[in-house]
């Protein structure tokens, strides 16, 4: 029964990355008002705009392609109802890293009839602007992972300056701009180095848009939505999805980073847990299971291969305190605890000096969060707990595997 097709998933496709959803349910608002503002442009005979769209440092999985392509997609529909030639073209920085291979795809997407070959960048230019006038097309430029772009010591910045202001570069012959760009930048600071790079390109950006890291609320949506469509009505119920989203988003109580990618990968893990074990409901135990085996990828194994027996021992007794409690501890409960953990495993706790380095190393590879005591503890007392996004029960197992792989509890009375 186990791997019986059929019981869990109606349409697999849904849950997978590159998948576009037929509306935006989060963020509606964002894609509505980039729609009208550059179809109106369109209609009016005079595009040229450049919007960017970007996230915060360090944020991914917040919807900056997704919006994109939606926005360029739903333009595409809607220009094709009002008799507008129009395209979008979407562009990855990663995947064409230089200026003349991003003018490649885009002459690529417009017509296989532009032959770039042996042309130099701005007779590139003047063969997609000229095509462009010919057919009477206005095209949507995204440029994804632009801050790229900008940082790549590959790329010339006056060949950038002249892909985004194109039409100084190569006047259209009817003078009407056909051409719009949508930049996408991971965060703020492209802006920044625009400015001191070229700030003619950063004066050149018409709109900004700014996305947030997904609240629970929100990716609570964006996993309704994929529920419905991926699985079948009676193999999830919104406790899962609850449980999902108040791990990841911001302002909920798990690892909190907003991120609707790494949502949506739990709910498909959480949903082969299901189908693998021949069960037609996915339930709590598959989320927890997939979400305890997500986070633990904030905790890099070759650092916990790397501890030495006695900081594994420190570790394993932090978690097995925070699984039982919550709570964060002091220096001084920690070294009980480690001290009777020790004493199970059969190895002599060590002395105070080395048991606060052990704390120290820890804490500075970032598996321990250690702050100074507030006010009515004497002396050099700290507290001390995991950090956030490491779960205290899958660290704990890990942790508690390798010791015994490392003392041999099991086979030391044969060594
Ligand atoms: N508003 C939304 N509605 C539905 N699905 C969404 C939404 N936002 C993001 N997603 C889904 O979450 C996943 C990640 O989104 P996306 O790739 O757009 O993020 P990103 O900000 O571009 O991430 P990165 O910084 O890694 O490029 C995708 O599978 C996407 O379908
Ligand atoms: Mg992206």
């Amino acid at each position: 029964m186990g791997l019986s097709e059929g019981l869990i998933f109606r349409d697999r496709k849904v849950l997978a990355e590159q998948y576009i959803p037929p509306e935006l349910r989060v963020r509606r608002r964002e894609a509505t008002f980039l729609v009208r503002k550059l179809l109106s442009r369109f209609s009016e005979g005079r595009a040229g705009d450049v919007v960017a769209i970007f996230g915060s440092p360090g944020r991914s999985g917040i919807g900056k392609t997704t919006l994109t392509k939606y926005v360029g997609y739903k333009l595409e529909e809607l220009a094709r109802q009002r008799g507008i030639r129009f395209k979008f073209i979407y562009t990855n920085v990663y995947s064409a890293p230089s200026l003349y291979e991003i003018l490649t795809v885009i002459a690529g997407q417009l017509s296989p009839r532009i032959n770039l070959k042996g042309s130099s960048t701005l007779e590139a230019l003047k063969a997609i602007v000229d095509y462009l006038y010919e057919k009477s097309y206005y095209v949507l430029i995204a440029i994804d992972e632009f801050q790229n772009l900008v940082n790549s010591p590959k790329v010339d910045d006056a060949y950038l300056y002249s892909l985004i202001r194109i039409y100084e570069q190569v006047p259209p012959p009817d003078g009407i701009p056909r051409i719009s760009y949508l930049l996408v930048a991971s965060d703020y600071l492209v802006f920044s180095k625009l400015r001191s790079k070229m700030p003619q390109i950063e004066s050149q950006i018409t709109f900004r848009q700014h996305l947030e890291p997904y609240r629970v609320d929100e990716i609570y949506e964006i996993l309704e939505q994929r529920a419905q469509l991926a699985f079948y009505d009676n193999a999830w119920n919104p406790k899962i999805l609850e449980i999902i989203a108040s791990y990841y988003g911001v302002d909920g109580t798990g690892i909190k980073d907003g991120n609707a990618r790494r949502a949506i990968n739990a709910l498909n893990t959480a949903a082969e847990y299901a189908e693998f074990e021949g069960s037609n409901v996915i339930m709590e135990e598959h989320v927890r299971k997939a979400l305890s085996v997500d986070s633990m990828a904030n905790v890099s194994a070759q650092d916990l291969e790397g501890l030495s027996i006695h900081e594994l021992l420190v570790l394993l007794a932090v978690a097995q305190h925070t699984m039982r409690s919550g709570e964060p501890l002091t220096t001084g409960r920690l070294r009980q605890l480690y001290k009777e953990i020790a004493e199970y495993y059969g190895e002599t706790p060590r002395g105070h000096s080395q048991f606060n380095q052990y704390i120290n190393n820890l804490a500075s590879i970032g598996l321990l969060n250690v702050t100074p005591s507030g006010k009515g503890m004497r002396g050099r007392t700290s507290i001390i707990q995991l950090p956030v996004e490491i779960p205290a029960t899958a660290l704990y197992e890990v942790v508690e595997e390798i010791i015994k792989r490392k003392t041999g509890i099991g086979v030391r009375n044969w060594i």
